[in-house]
Order: C-alpha cells, then structure tokens, then sequence
C-alpha cells in the first residue's frame, strides 16, 4: 500500500511527540494561496475562527459558522502537503452537548479531510474532549484568554493576574492534559503561569501571548505580515507590512488606469498574421 496524503502530513501524534523538543511552529491560513507559502515553514497550520475578524470584518469570532469553517478548511486542504492542520470549531457548534460537537467535529472531518479540530475550554469541555478523542477525533485544547469568551469575560485582557484566574488555569490545564488531547493552545497568559502549566502538561503548549516558555508558538499571519490593521495585540511581531504594499501597489495601477499608461503594448493582444 503506498503512503497516503494525510501519512505525508505531520500527524497529530507526531506533534504531541514534539513535546519538549524543538518548538512547534504554527500560524493561521484560511485560503489555499496562504496555506502552500506557508506550508513548508511549519509544523502545525491552524484554520482559526480569526478568520471572521481577519477576512469577513467581524467584531468577534462569535458570527463564524460552522459551514464557513468547513469551506476554509477545505480551501486549505487543497495547498497543504507538510504540515498537520487544524480546523477550528466555531462558537456553537461544541458546547451543548457531546453528542452535538462529536456530529460537527465528524462534519470537519470529513468534510474538508483535514488532521484534527480545535475548540475552546477548560475543565467543562474536558468530558467532551475526551468523548471525540475516544471515538477517533483528534482534538487541540485551547485555554487562557478564549476569545468565544469575550462576551462573558468583559473583553479581550491577558489572564493569570489574579489567584482566582491562577488557579482555575492550574484546573483547565490539568483537565485538558488528561483528556486526550493531542496539544493545547495558551493564549493571553501570564509567562509563570505558562511556564508551570507547560512544565506540568505532557502535551505540547502552543502559546500566544504566552511566553517563549511554551512548546510551539502560534500566530494570525496576517498580523505578522501587516495584512490586518484593526489592532495589534502587545505579543505581535510583525515581519511584514504587507498592507501598505498593497495600497502602494493599488496606487500605482489607478494612476496607470487613469494615465492610459495601463494597459501597454505587452499587454494588448494583436490579430495573429
Ligand atoms: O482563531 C485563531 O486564529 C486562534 C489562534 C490565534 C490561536 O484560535
């Protein structure tokens, strides 16, 4: 039997095996472009629920669907031959009951073929977590700042600052290292609080806004290119500034359009002899 396409891919294993060894590397992509230039610089490409903020000018990832995760998912199936990928599962779609996130997380599966589901909680998704990974689903925990959260927690603010905030992290991390999940994302968290959380989890952390003690890191590639300007979290680094380029390059062309410069002889075709 020859290797498959997902076999040539890292698996979800093979990540969780990646624990306390070179940091993971993981960024955002939604469409197949941005999924084949990043592909073979990382290890983990993760269709994120950003994507209603990034690409369809939400407020909060709160409006994203499960059918526009399921049609970004596929759209990164098509440009990916390296990395494993993740699929978000959307507010909504997970946290009524098991039986409900075990159906959707079977529909991203299938339907987009790609290598595990992300959702967000501590302890109250942990029995969830666990009914999908027992019945074949590979699932990322996500804890710390979770931004289907916001409305709950009054707004987006790194966590970890106070005892009560410590130690229901200390319970979520606890409970989501047992459940069978594969990795975990920490987001917006205190780096001791990160530190201890990942020295004391077996599975591998993939932080944001959590620190280089974690053990992978994650980021939305159109913040690190300059592409999303709305705001810019403290823990960005931006490497590009890919917006302004882009308006440079609009600009060029209207004023070429407008000066009939645009289109030249090169781009005209002529009646063949
Ligand atoms: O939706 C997303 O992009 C995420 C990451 C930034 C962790 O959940």
């Amino acid at each position: 039997m020859s290797a498959t396409g997902f076999q040539k891919r890292l698996t979800p294993t093979r990540i969780c095996a990646m624990k306390g060894g070179k940091p993971i590397v993981c960024l955002t992509a939604y469409t197949t472009p941005m999924a084949r230039l990043l592909d073979e610089h990382c290890d983990l490409l993760l269709v994120g629920d950003s994507l209603g903020m990034v690409l369809y000018g939400m407020e909060t990832t709160i409006g994203v669907t499960l059918d526009m995760m399921i049609a970004h998912g596929k759209a990164v199936m098509r440009g990916v031959s390296k990395a494993c990928v993740v699929v978000d599962m959307p507010f909504g779609s997970y946290q009524e009951s098991k039986e409900i996130a075990f159906r959707n997380a079977v529909r991203i599966l299938q339907e987009t073929g790609c290598d595990a589901v992300k959702l967000e909680g501590g302890e109250e998704m942990a029995e969830t977590i666990a009914f999908l990974t027992k019945r074949g689903v590979p699932v990322m925990g996500h804890i710390g700042l979770m931004p289907q959260q916001v409305h709950t927690a009054g707004g987006y603010r790194s966590v970890g600052h106070s005892e009560h905030e410590t130690s229901k992290i200390r319970r979520d991390a606890h409970a989501i290292g047992g459940s069978g999940a594969f990795a975990a994302v920490i987001e917006g968290t205190v780096e001791p609080l990160a530190r201890e959380v990942t020295s004391a989890m077996h599975i591998p952390t993939i932080g944001i806004g959590a620190s280089s003690a974690c053990d992978g890191q994650v980021l939305v590639s159109d913040d690190i290119l300059g592409l999303f300007n709305d705001f810019t979290p403290r823990f960005v680094k931006r490497y590009d500034e890919l917006g302004k380029r882009i308006a440079a390059a609009a600009a060029a062309y209207a004023d070429e359009v407008r000066s009939r410069k645009f289109p030249a002889a090169e781009h005209t075709f002529k009646r063949r002899p």
